[in-house]
Protein backbone atom coordinates (compact mmCIF):
# COMPACT_ATOMS: atom_id res chain seq x y z
CA UNK A 1 0.00 0.00 0.00
CA UNK A 2 2.92 2.06 0.88
CA UNK A 3 4.21 2.15 -3.19
CA UNK A 4 0.35 2.37 -4.30
CA UNK A 5 0.32 5.49 -2.22
CA UNK A 6 3.75 7.24 -3.55
CA UNK A 7 2.89 6.21 -6.93
CA UNK A 8 -0.93 7.68 -6.65
CA UNK A 9 1.07 11.16 -5.36
CA UNK A 10 3.80 10.71 -7.94
CA UNK A 11 1.63 10.52 -11.16
CA UNK A 12 -1.84 12.36 -9.94
CA UNK A 13 -2.99 12.00 -13.69
CA UNK A 14 -2.81 8.07 -14.19
CA UNK A 15 -5.95 6.14 -13.15
CA UNK A 16 -4.72 4.36 -9.90
CA UNK A 17 -6.22 1.05 -10.75
CA UNK A 18 -3.39 1.40 -13.45
CA UNK A 19 -0.64 1.33 -11.31
CA UNK A 20 1.38 -1.62 -9.77
CA UNK A 21 0.32 -1.91 -6.13
CA UNK A 22 3.10 -4.38 -5.43
CA UNK A 23 5.99 -6.75 -6.62
CA UNK A 24 7.19 -9.73 -5.72
CA UNK A 25 11.05 -10.09 -3.70
CA UNK A 26 13.51 -11.91 -4.83
CA UNK A 27 16.35 -11.36 -3.02
CA UNK A 28 17.49 -8.27 -3.61
CA UNK A 29 14.91 -7.98 -6.68
CA UNK A 30 11.86 -6.42 -6.96
CA UNK A 31 9.93 -7.96 -9.97
CA UNK A 32 6.72 -6.01 -11.26
CA UNK A 33 4.37 -6.06 -13.43
CA UNK A 34 3.64 -2.62 -15.29
CA UNK A 35 0.74 -2.06 -17.63
CA UNK A 36 2.18 -1.71 -21.77
CA UNK A 37 0.41 2.09 -21.31
CA UNK A 38 2.68 2.96 -18.59
CA UNK A 39 5.91 1.64 -20.46
CA UNK A 40 7.31 5.41 -20.98
CA UNK A 41 7.25 5.95 -16.82
CA UNK A 42 8.68 2.73 -15.95
CA UNK A 43 12.06 3.94 -15.11
CA UNK A 44 10.57 6.60 -12.76
CA UNK A 45 8.10 3.72 -10.93
CA UNK A 46 11.48 1.52 -10.52
CA UNK A 47 12.99 4.49 -8.77
CA UNK A 48 10.02 5.19 -6.41
CA UNK A 49 10.28 1.29 -5.40
CA UNK A 50 14.44 1.70 -4.94
CA UNK A 51 13.70 4.71 -2.93
CA UNK A 52 11.03 3.13 -0.79
CA UNK A 53 12.90 0.36 0.02
CA UNK A 54 16.68 0.53 0.65
CA UNK A 55 17.83 -3.70 0.64
CA UNK A 56 16.21 -3.57 -3.04
CA UNK A 57 18.89 -3.13 -5.42
CA UNK A 58 17.57 -4.19 -8.74
CA UNK A 59 13.89 -3.45 -10.15
CA UNK A 60 12.81 -5.68 -12.67
CA UNK A 61 9.73 -5.40 -14.98
CA UNK A 62 7.76 -8.96 -16.15
CA UNK A 63 8.43 -8.62 -19.87
CA UNK A 64 6.22 -11.40 -20.68
CA UNK A 65 5.11 -15.04 -19.35
CA UNK A 66 6.80 -18.12 -17.65
CA UNK A 67 7.47 -19.97 -20.89
CA UNK A 68 10.07 -22.26 -22.80
CA UNK A 69 11.42 -25.48 -22.19
CA UNK A 70 12.87 -24.25 -18.66
CA UNK A 71 10.27 -22.07 -17.96
CA UNK A 72 11.39 -19.03 -17.22
CA UNK A 73 10.17 -15.93 -16.96
CA UNK A 74 11.40 -13.03 -19.69
CA UNK A 75 12.32 -9.89 -17.43
CA UNK A 76 13.79 -6.73 -17.78
CA UNK A 77 16.05 -5.03 -15.21
CA UNK A 78 14.54 -1.28 -15.44
CA UNK A 79 16.19 0.42 -12.20
CA UNK A 80 18.93 -0.69 -9.96
CA UNK A 81 22.01 -2.67 -10.60
CA UNK A 82 22.08 -4.39 -14.09
CA UNK A 83 22.09 -8.14 -12.83
CA UNK A 84 19.35 -10.57 -12.11
CA UNK A 85 21.73 -13.16 -9.84
CA UNK A 86 20.97 -12.58 -6.57
CA UNK A 87 20.39 -14.78 -2.88
CA UNK A 88 17.53 -15.75 -1.82
CA UNK A 89 16.11 -16.68 1.90
CA UNK A 90 12.95 -19.01 2.50
CA UNK A 91 12.35 -21.08 4.91
CA UNK A 92 15.25 -20.93 5.81
CA UNK A 93 17.31 -22.08 3.18
CA UNK A 94 19.46 -20.10 1.15
CA UNK A 95 18.74 -19.79 -2.61
CA UNK A 96 21.39 -18.10 -4.88
CA UNK A 97 19.53 -17.72 -8.35
CA UNK A 98 19.76 -16.09 -11.59
CA UNK A 99 16.41 -15.23 -12.61
CA UNK A 100 17.38 -15.05 -16.28
CA UNK A 101 18.30 -18.34 -16.87
CA UNK A 102 16.35 -20.22 -14.40
CA UNK A 103 12.67 -20.68 -12.72
CA UNK A 104 11.89 -19.70 -9.23
CA UNK A 105 8.67 -18.16 -7.89
CA UNK A 106 8.29 -16.78 -4.46
CA UNK A 107 4.86 -17.42 -4.73
CA UNK A 108 4.96 -21.17 -3.54
CA UNK A 109 6.84 -20.66 -0.48
CA UNK A 110 3.45 -21.68 2.14
CA UNK A 111 3.37 -24.61 -0.84
CA UNK A 112 6.99 -25.91 -0.22
CA UNK A 113 6.36 -25.24 3.89
CA UNK A 114 3.14 -27.33 3.38
CA UNK A 115 5.12 -30.09 1.53
CA UNK A 116 7.96 -30.73 3.68
CA UNK A 117 5.29 -30.88 6.99
CA UNK A 118 3.94 -34.17 5.23
CA UNK A 119 7.03 -36.27 5.06
CA UNK A 120 7.83 -38.61 7.36
CA UNK A 121 10.98 -39.47 9.36
CA UNK A 122 12.91 -41.87 6.92
CA UNK A 123 11.13 -41.14 3.72
CA UNK A 124 13.23 -41.25 0.51
CA UNK A 125 11.20 -38.62 -1.66
CA UNK A 126 11.93 -37.71 -5.76
CA UNK A 127 11.27 -34.26 -6.85
CA UNK A 128 10.59 -34.10 -10.22
CA UNK A 129 11.67 -30.78 -11.85
CA UNK A 130 13.92 -29.42 -8.72
CA UNK A 131 14.80 -26.40 -10.30
CA UNK A 132 17.47 -24.21 -8.43
CA UNK A 133 16.66 -26.91 -5.57
CA UNK A 134 14.14 -25.32 -3.52
CA UNK A 135 11.44 -28.15 -2.91
CA UNK A 136 14.62 -30.59 -1.53
CA UNK A 137 16.47 -28.13 0.12
CA UNK A 138 13.14 -27.20 2.26
CA UNK A 139 12.43 -30.75 2.75
CA UNK A 140 16.22 -31.50 3.92
CA UNK A 141 16.14 -28.88 6.38
CA UNK A 142 12.62 -28.95 7.98
CA UNK A 143 11.91 -33.24 7.64
CA UNK A 144 13.73 -36.25 8.53
CA UNK A 145 13.76 -38.38 5.41
CA UNK A 146 16.58 -40.99 4.08
CA UNK A 147 17.10 -38.90 0.69
CA UNK A 148 15.50 -36.67 -0.96
CA UNK A 149 16.54 -36.45 -4.38
CA UNK A 150 16.30 -33.71 -6.97
CA UNK A 151 15.96 -33.97 -10.74
CA UNK A 152 16.45 -31.16 -12.99
CA UNK A 153 16.87 -30.86 -16.94
CA UNK A 154 18.45 -27.10 -16.98
CA UNK A 155 21.90 -27.37 -16.76
CA UNK A 156 22.02 -23.83 -15.40
CA UNK A 157 19.21 -24.87 -12.54
CA UNK A 158 20.73 -27.70 -11.69
CA UNK A 159 24.31 -25.71 -11.27
CA UNK A 160 22.69 -23.63 -8.33
CA UNK A 161 21.05 -26.37 -6.73
CA UNK A 162 24.39 -28.02 -5.99
CA UNK A 163 25.56 -24.33 -4.92
CA UNK A 164 22.95 -24.55 -2.87
CA UNK A 165 23.47 -27.96 -1.57
CA UNK A 166 26.80 -26.24 -0.74
CA UNK A 167 25.38 -23.31 0.62
CA UNK A 168 23.00 -25.01 3.18
CA UNK A 169 25.93 -26.81 4.83
CA UNK A 170 24.23 -28.40 7.63
CA UNK A 171 21.50 -30.17 5.11
CA UNK A 172 22.92 -33.37 4.36
CA UNK A 173 20.34 -35.38 3.13
CA UNK A 174 19.67 -34.30 -0.58
CA UNK A 175 21.44 -34.91 -3.87
CA UNK A 176 20.90 -33.09 -6.96
CA UNK A 177 21.02 -35.15 -10.38
CA UNK A 178 21.20 -33.26 -14.05
CA UNK A 179 18.58 -34.76 -16.71
CA UNK A 180 15.11 -35.36 -17.98
CA UNK A 181 13.33 -36.75 -15.01
CA UNK A 182 12.15 -39.74 -17.79
CA UNK A 183 15.42 -40.77 -18.80
CA UNK A 184 17.32 -40.27 -14.86
CA UNK A 185 14.79 -41.95 -12.50
CA UNK A 186 14.22 -44.95 -14.09
CA UNK A 187 18.15 -45.95 -13.98
CA UNK A 188 18.17 -44.97 -10.19
CA UNK A 189 16.65 -48.10 -9.63
CA UNK A 190 14.77 -47.81 -6.18
CA UNK A 191 11.58 -47.35 -4.95
CA UNK A 192 10.36 -44.57 -3.21
CA UNK A 193 8.20 -43.55 -0.74
CA UNK A 194 7.06 -39.64 -1.82
CA UNK A 195 7.33 -38.19 -5.54
CA UNK A 196 6.80 -34.81 -6.40
CA UNK A 197 6.01 -33.52 -10.16
CA UNK A 198 6.54 -29.90 -9.86
CA UNK A 199 5.72 -29.05 -13.95
CA UNK A 200 2.41 -27.36 -13.86
CA UNK A 201 2.39 -27.21 -17.35
CA UNK A 202 2.72 -30.63 -19.18
CA UNK A 203 3.98 -33.03 -15.85
CA UNK A 204 1.32 -35.83 -17.36
CA UNK A 205 4.39 -36.33 -19.26
CA UNK A 206 6.06 -37.49 -16.49
CA UNK A 207 3.56 -39.40 -14.26
CA UNK A 208 4.17 -43.18 -15.97
CA UNK A 209 7.78 -42.46 -14.85
CA UNK A 210 7.00 -41.10 -11.62
CA UNK A 211 4.73 -44.00 -10.81
CA UNK A 212 6.91 -46.79 -12.05
CA UNK A 213 9.02 -45.71 -9.27
CA UNK A 214 6.60 -45.18 -6.39
CA UNK A 215 5.88 -47.98 -4.20
CA UNK A 216 2.40 -49.47 -3.50
CA UNK A 217 1.13 -47.26 -0.92
CA UNK A 218 3.26 -43.76 -1.58
CA UNK A 219 2.19 -40.65 -2.16
CA UNK A 220 2.27 -38.67 -5.48
CA UNK A 221 1.77 -34.85 -5.43
CA UNK A 222 1.22 -33.44 -9.02
CA UNK A 223 1.13 -30.17 -9.99
CA UNK A 224 -1.34 -28.67 -13.15
CA UNK A 225 -2.75 -25.90 -14.15
CA UNK A 226 -6.81 -26.16 -13.76
CA UNK A 227 -9.81 -23.70 -14.92
CA UNK A 228 -11.37 -22.48 -11.84
CA UNK A 229 -14.52 -24.20 -10.59
CA UNK A 230 -13.33 -27.19 -12.90
CA UNK A 231 -11.91 -29.54 -10.31
CA UNK A 232 -11.65 -33.15 -12.04
CA UNK A 233 -9.32 -32.40 -14.90
CA UNK A 234 -6.20 -32.78 -12.63
CA UNK A 235 -7.30 -36.29 -11.36
CA UNK A 236 -8.11 -37.09 -14.73
CA UNK A 237 -5.11 -37.19 -15.76
CA UNK A 238 -3.83 -38.77 -12.79
CA UNK A 239 -6.14 -41.69 -12.96
CA UNK A 240 -5.49 -42.20 -16.98
CA UNK A 241 -1.94 -42.78 -16.12
CA UNK A 242 -2.75 -44.93 -13.54
CA UNK A 243 -4.49 -47.03 -15.66
CA UNK A 244 -1.77 -47.52 -18.41
CA UNK A 245 0.16 -48.95 -15.44
CA UNK A 246 -2.29 -51.14 -13.65
CA UNK A 247 -2.16 -49.30 -10.55
CA UNK A 248 -4.95 -47.17 -8.61
CA UNK A 249 -5.39 -43.73 -6.98
CA UNK A 250 -6.93 -42.43 -3.86
CA UNK A 251 -7.14 -38.78 -4.02
CA UNK A 252 -6.44 -37.25 -0.50
CA UNK A 253 -6.94 -33.69 -1.50
CA UNK A 254 -6.38 -30.99 -4.24
CA UNK A 255 -4.52 -27.82 -2.88
CA UNK A 256 -4.72 -24.60 -4.64
CA UNK A 257 -1.37 -23.00 -4.60
CA UNK A 258 -1.18 -20.29 -6.91
CA UNK A 259 -3.24 -18.11 -10.06
CA UNK A 260 -2.29 -18.28 -13.18
CA UNK A 261 -3.93 -15.18 -14.68
CA UNK A 262 -8.12 -14.64 -13.52
CA UNK A 263 -9.35 -17.68 -14.72
CA UNK A 264 -6.92 -20.30 -13.88
CA UNK A 265 -5.51 -21.68 -10.91
CA UNK A 266 -2.11 -23.84 -9.94
CA UNK A 267 -3.07 -26.49 -8.33
CA UNK A 268 -1.31 -29.82 -6.51
CA UNK A 269 -3.24 -33.24 -6.20
CA UNK A 270 -1.80 -35.19 -3.07
CA UNK A 271 -2.88 -38.76 -4.16
CA UNK A 272 -1.99 -42.49 -2.68
CA UNK A 273 -1.11 -45.01 -5.14
CA UNK A 274 -2.32 -48.79 -4.59
CA UNK A 275 -3.79 -47.70 -1.43
CA UNK A 276 -3.66 -51.05 1.10
CA UNK A 277 -6.56 -49.95 3.02
C1 LIG B 1 7.85 -24.86 -12.67
S1 LIG B 1 9.60 -25.13 -12.62
C2 LIG B 1 9.78 -25.72 -10.93
C3 LIG B 1 11.19 -25.55 -10.39
C4 LIG B 1 11.34 -25.78 -8.89
N1 LIG B 1 10.76 -27.04 -8.46
C5 LIG B 1 10.78 -24.64 -8.07
O1 LIG B 1 9.79 -24.83 -7.36
O2 LIG B 1 11.37 -23.55 -8.14
C6 LIG B 1 9.76 -26.55 -13.62
C7 LIG B 1 11.20 -27.01 -13.84
O3 LIG B 1 11.15 -28.26 -14.52
C8 LIG B 1 12.26 -28.37 -15.38
N2 LIG B 1 11.91 -29.46 -16.32
C9 LIG B 1 11.04 -29.40 -17.34
N3 LIG B 1 10.91 -30.61 -17.93
C10 LIG B 1 11.72 -31.46 -17.24
C11 LIG B 1 12.01 -32.85 -17.35
N4 LIG B 1 11.46 -33.59 -18.30
N5 LIG B 1 12.89 -33.40 -16.48
C12 LIG B 1 13.48 -32.65 -15.51
N6 LIG B 1 13.24 -31.32 -15.36
C13 LIG B 1 12.37 -30.73 -16.20
C14 LIG B 1 12.40 -26.97 -15.93
O4 LIG B 1 13.70 -26.74 -16.43
C15 LIG B 1 12.07 -26.12 -14.70
O5 LIG B 1 13.23 -25.80 -13.97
Amino acid sequence: MELKRLLIARFPEIVPTRLPSGFDRVGDIAVVGITPELASLEREIGACILALHHTIRVVAKRDGEYGGEYRTLPLRVISGEERLTTVHRENSVTLHLDLAQVYFSVRSAHERARIAALVQPGERVAVLCSGVGPFPLIIGRHSRPREVIGIEKNPVAHQYAQHNLRANRSINNVCFLEGDARGVLPNLNRQFDRILIVLPHGGENLLPCALDALRPGGTLHFYDMQAKGCSSTTQDKVEAACREKGRSMEPVQVTICGHCGPTVHRVCLDAVIDATE
